[in-house]
This record gives structure tokens, sequence and C-alpha cells, in this order.
């Protein structure tokens, strides 16, 4: 199996790799402090594809990270997610006062498809969440960080961080997040519910002036790289991915949740998911998103391969939404992405997830022959042209094989007696 190589990364000699700060990579020089990462040595049977991935100096036996959510709430879950042999691991959002952070119950909400025989039992296939950032006080996540660094060295976590509009509140959350070890931030600009009037989260993700700002005081103070977290629920996401890494983001994190209503109970006519007779619009995940995650990744590695792809080392992109296989996660990574996140999978299916993503994604490798993720990392990108592109590409290809009868040219093609089988013609898979 598979899978036994990936047993065989996780090692526990650490090496000690060159002290760099995120600012000597980026250009920047000014007020900055060094920093140095601790990584598992990479010990890959020349046999097995390799999944390590190195992203902004930070080295990691495989590109699986936990997304910020349920999966990282608490040291005895990220502990878990380490011995389970995660790349990586984001913490539940932190900010300053959690005493402001009040959550509701129930706050999920699952969507599944139709089971066997139409019975109401199918497969999960989309999760609505109205549930806030973290509501643990902060010196507790910070010990907790603190503690997971020092029983391991040698693996990443990341800080997922967020703040009122406040210069002031950002510097110290910043600096206090860093005193406990962690080895980058992800910057939370794009949690879709919640405390938009305080300028939170998605508030700040929506607005690319406020963006821009924000950006600004967090990447003067932060000493280890910083990914900014884009949300979906905007017209165009490119905009403020570009905006981030002009402010000296490291890199892009995509996607947090897609504003949803999950449905309305036909019994009681009140939305779900439902507290005190009542709701509110939520954030959708899972596999249902998946597709629309991997349009927004592929809008922004388009961006940062044009406008970026000269310093294309220096720049990060963390893929995230409805991963569940190994395949799912070939797909954003095919698409540019450095890393790929999972939260609503590790919900459903456990932390063990981890070996099945693992064992997968090398199979795909296996079958392509590719040794490692370097190697087919944005392969698809350039496949993705404009529609009149496909137009002009067709008619040369129609012209090319006038012989051969497979699809459509015109709509008065269509026949009634061959519809179905001219329909079969024009599916690509
Ligand atoms: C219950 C729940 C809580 C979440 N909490 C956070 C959070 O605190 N901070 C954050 O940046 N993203 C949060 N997310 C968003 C996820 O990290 C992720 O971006 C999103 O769910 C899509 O990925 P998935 O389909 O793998 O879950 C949360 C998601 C869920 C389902």
């Amino acid at each position: 199996m598979a899978s036994l190589g990936f047993t065989r990364q996780i090692t526990s000699s650490a090496i000690e790799f060159p002290a760099t700060t995120r600012r000597q990579r980026c250009g920047f020089s000014k007020n900055r402090i060094g920093f140095r990462i601790l990584c598992s040595e990479n010990q890959v049977s020349s046999t097995e594809p390799d999944l390590s991935v190195t992203v902004n100096g930070l080295k990691m036996p495989n590109p699986f990270v936990i997304g910020s959510g349920p999966p990282g709430t608490n040291y005895t879950v990220m502990k878990r997610a380490f011995d389970e042999g995660w790349g990586a691991v984001i913490a539940k959002t932190v900010s300053l006062d959690a005493a402001k952070v009040v959550n509701v119950t129930p706050r999920y909400a699952k969507l599944r498809a139709a089971g066997v025989n139409g019975s109401a039992k199918g497969q999960i296939i989309g999760w609505q969440n109205i549930e806030l950032i973290s509501d643990r006080p902060l010196e507790t996540m910070l010990k907790e960080f603190k503690q997971l660094k020092e029983e391991y060295p040698d693996r990443i976590l990341i800080a997922s961080i967020m703040e009122e509009y406040s210069k002031a509140g950002w510097e110290e959350l910043i600096d206090r997040v860093e005193q406990s070890g962690v080895d980058a931030l992800e910057i939370n600009f794009s949690c879709p519910h919640g405390m938009p009037e305080r300028k939170m989260g998605a508030a700040v993700g929506q607005d690319c002036a406020l963006l821009e700002e924000v950006c600004g005081w967090i990447n003067a103070k932060a000493t280890v790289p910083v990914w900014a977290k884009m949300t979906p629920n905007i017209t165009d996401i490119t905009q403020p991915a570009r905006i981030s890494l002009q402010t000296g983001c490291e890199g892009v994190a995509a996607i947090n949740t897609i504003m949803s209503v999950m449905g309305i109970n036909l019994d009681t006519l009140r939305p779900e998911p439902c507290v005190e007779g009542y709701s509110t619009p939520g954030g959708y995940s899972s596999k249902a998103v998946h597709p629309i995650a991997l349009a927004k990744v592929m809008s922004i590695a388009q961006m940062m391969k044009k406008e970026f792809g000269d310093k294309k080392d220096h720049y990060s992109l963390s893929a995230i939404g409805g991963v569940e296989t190994g395949g799912d996660a070939a797909e954003f990574i095919l698409l540019g992405a450095n890393t790929v996140q999972v939260c609503t999978g590790v919900m459903m299916h456990g932390y063990g997830l981890v070996k099945k993503l693992c064992s997968e994604l090398q199979d795909f490798m296996k079958k392509h022959n590719f040794s490692s993720i370097e190697e087919f990392r944005g392969v698809s990108l350039d496949y993705f042209t404009t529609h009149t592109d496909l137009v002009r590409r067709q008619q040369e290809a129609y012209r090319e094989r006038k012989a051969i009868k497979k699809g459509l040219q015109s709509d008065k093609d269509w026949t009634g007696d061959g519809f179905v089988n001219e329909t079969e013609s024009m599916v690509s898979n």
C-alpha cells in the first residue's frame, strides 16, 4: 500500500534549517527578528512518490493541513492531528477578547444526497455552520500552542487570528501569538458570520481599502510568514488576494465557507439550523463547495502566476474546500496549490483521514510517474481559457476532424430521435 511510504516520512529526528526571516525572503529588512524552523528529516523510500513540501520556508511531511475550525480547537485535538500525520495544523481562529464570542446551539446543519431507494440517509454533501471563532480565552490557547511546539518542535503549527479594526489590537494579538512559538499566521479575513459590525473577518476581506490598511498593519508587525484567508463571498476573489500579496503577505488561503441558508423546515416553516425558532445565514462547506473552491483557487493561481510569477517561490497558495480524497487534493495542486486544507472532512471522517489522503495522492502520482508534488503543481492551470477561445479551438478541431461525426456544431443539428445520443456526445466525462 502506498501509505507505507507515508509512514516512513514521519521521523522523529529534527534538522535545523538556516534562520531566514520572512522579510529577508520578501525583500523587507526593517525591524525584523530572525526565526528558526525545525523540520522532519525526509527519508522517503525511493520507490514511493515524495509528498513532502516546503512552503514559505516551512517544511511539512505532506501537503495536508488541518483547516481552521473544530479540528484545531484545543491541545488534545491538535496533538491528535500531529500524531496521525497531518502535514501542519491551523488552529481555530483566536482573537484578543474571547468573552465577546458567544456561540449558539444547534450551529451545524447537513445536506444529504438522496440515499439508496430514495432514503433520506444518503451521503453528506453539504455542511452549514453558524459557528463563531474560538470562544476559549486567548491565554489558554497560547499556552496550548506553546506546549504543542515544545512537544512537536519539528511540526508546523499555524495560528489563525482575527481582530477588530484597531492597529494596536492587531499588533498586540500578533505579538502575543508569535511569542507562543507558532510557525506562521493565517489571517481570517473571511469568517462570513458574526461580528461584521466590529469590522472583523469577511467585513475586511470584502472591502479592499480596509484590507489594504489592515494587511499593512499586520505585515509591518509580523515576523513569521503570513497567509491571508479569502472569502468566496465576493465578486472577484483575485482583488483581495492581490492586495494581500502586495501588502506583504507570503501566502493566500482560499476558500472560507460560502454564505448559505441550509433550508426551511416545511413542517415548522422555520429556517435551519433553528435556534429558538430563528436562524441566520451561515457558511457552507464540504463536498458541495469543492467545484466552487476549484474555480476560486484557479482564478487566484492565474493571477499569482501572471502578476507574481517572477517571485513564485516567495508566495504560496493554500487551497481549501470539500476535500475528502487524494483526488480532490490532486485537483487543487494541479491548479497550483502548495498545500491543501481540510476542515469538514475531518469532522466527518476523523483525523485518520490523512492516511487515506496520502495514500490516494501517492497512487495518483504513481499513475502519472510524478515523484514529487512540485512536478505536477500547476500543470492544469494552462488549460483554462476564455469561452471565445474554446469556440475558436472547437471550430478549428471540427475542420480538422470533419470526417468524424462527434458533437453538434450548431443548435440546428439536434434531432428528435438521436437527442439522447447527441447530448451524450457532448459530455466530457
Ligand atoms: C464548523 C466550522 C467552523 C469553522 N471555523 C473557522 C474558523 O474559526 N476560522 C476559519 O478561518 N475558518 C473556519 N472554518 C472554515 C474552514 O476552515 C474552511 O475554510 C471551510 O469549511 C471550507 O473547507 P472544508 O470544506 O474542508 O470544510 C470553519 C468551518 C466549519 C465547518
